[in-house]
């Protein structure tokens, strides 16, 4: 996935971790998920870190089942190892293992309402063997990638969303898959270090964008761009109003990093960025403002129930506890991080894809 603006990324993210050297020195790393956007910019750091940073290179078992993440997108090397596996079936292994960050997921609606079964397993017994192995290798540290979604459709009155929302979401409705196999997963991680002593944190992201997310992946910022792009009208669900923030991959990867090296074992993190809660119809307006071709809007339904009756109305973090517990600090601007992501886009061949409508 190498581009200028991707290189330029992983170097400041590689730059702001450099304190974190002593606890990465000569380890080895289980990522799951690792050919999905965030686990190509964590390979990518480890990648620089190693060639940069560390006085002992650190190792990296990536295991993905590229039901989402493109085989292609990684690569072995001398410091990493790329095999093909299914989160929800064990895994077994001699090697010591240090962290684990379990990441595998489909991250899309349109992709996980295609699998919503495979969704439900690696949300739930991917983690549950994750925790297992974390467990069995005495791991220093174990991530887990929930997701804003365990709020569901907030209530108003909780947005900013603080981690103590309890969640206001459907066990039946069309997310249901995604949001309730997340919500299981952080109680196994809450249990296994209540249990077990098995040092786990959770993430519970909320819009992280940037180049190397695939263009056909559906979510907003890309489809839009995508839209823009092969000049077509600009696809806006639900009349528009409905709210996200977006927080640009260089604060989400440090965060994670940060969040993997705390003390804060057992606990939930909001992670994104609190500045800049949009409307969808601001969405699209900024990004047609971005290009030349000056498109225009479309407003429709949504290509199914998950865009449209079941949409979130509004998402927008809390971020106080990540920025006190651990010190993370979104950097990067809405208009800028947007800008980075479209002069990625539009070096990359979109000939075979279509815009969701
Ligand atoms: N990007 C975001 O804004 C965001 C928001 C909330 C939560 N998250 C969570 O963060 C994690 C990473 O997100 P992302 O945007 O990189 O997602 P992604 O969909 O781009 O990548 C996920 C990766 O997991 C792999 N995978 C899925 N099921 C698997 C299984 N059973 N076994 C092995 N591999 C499997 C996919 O092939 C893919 O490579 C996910 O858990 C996601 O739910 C991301």
């Amino acid at each position: 996935m190498t581009h200028q603006i991707i290189e330029e990324d992983i170097k400041t993210i590689g730059e702001s971790l450099k304190q974190y050297a002593p606890q990465l020195s000569g380890t080895t790393l289980l990522l799951t998920g690792g050919a999905g956007f965030l686990g190509k910019y964590i390979v990518g750091t480890l990648n620089y870190l190693n060639a940069n940073v560390l006085q002992k290179p650190c190792k990296v078992i990536i295991l993905d089942n590229f039901i989402v993440g493109l085989q292609d997108a990684l690569k072995d090397n001398e410091h990493i190892k790329v095999i093909k596996h299914d989160v929800s079936e064990v895994y077994k292994t001699e090697e010591h293992i240090d962290y684990i960050l379990h990441a595998a997921s489909i991250g899309s609606p349109v992709f996980y309402m295609k699998h919503p079964i495979e969704t439900l397993d690696s949300g739930t017994l991917g983690t549950k063997h994750m925790l297992e192995l974390a467990k069995e290798k005495h791991v220093k540290s174990l991530l887990l990638f929930s997701s804003s979604e365990v709020y569901g459709d907030p209530d108003p009155k909780f947005v900013p969303t603080p981690e103590t929302y309890f969640g206001n979401v459907s066990c039946t409705g069309p997310r249901a898959c995604y949001d309730e196999a997340k919500r299981v997963g952080e109680a196994y991680a809450v249990n296994y270090h209540q249990i077990h002593h098995v040092p786990a944190k959770i993430l519970r992201p909320f819009n992280v964008f940037g180049p190397g997310m695939r263009l056909d992946d559906r979510r907003v910022v890309p489809n839009l761009v995508l839209a823009a792009m092969k000049g077509e009208k600009l696809p806006v669900y639900g009349g528009g109003n409905r709210t996200r923030t977006f927080c640009y991959v260089t604060d989400a990867i440090t965060g994670i990093f940060q969040v993997l090296f705390s003390q804060y074992n057992g606990e939930p993190f909001n992670i994104g960025n609190d500045a800049n809660e949009l409307t969808m119809e601001n969405l699209a307006k900024i990004i047609v403002e971005l290009f030349e071709n000056k498109v225009e809007l479309n407003h429709i339904a949504g290509p199914n129930d998950a865009y449209d009756k079941a949409d979130p109305e509004r998402r927008c973090p809390d971020l106080k506890k990540i920025k006190t517990f651990v010190g993370y600090e979104p950097k990067v601007d809405n208009i800028i991080g947007l800008k980075r992501f479209i002069t990625w886009a539009k070096d990359q061949d979109i000939s075979n894809i279509s815009v969701q409508i």
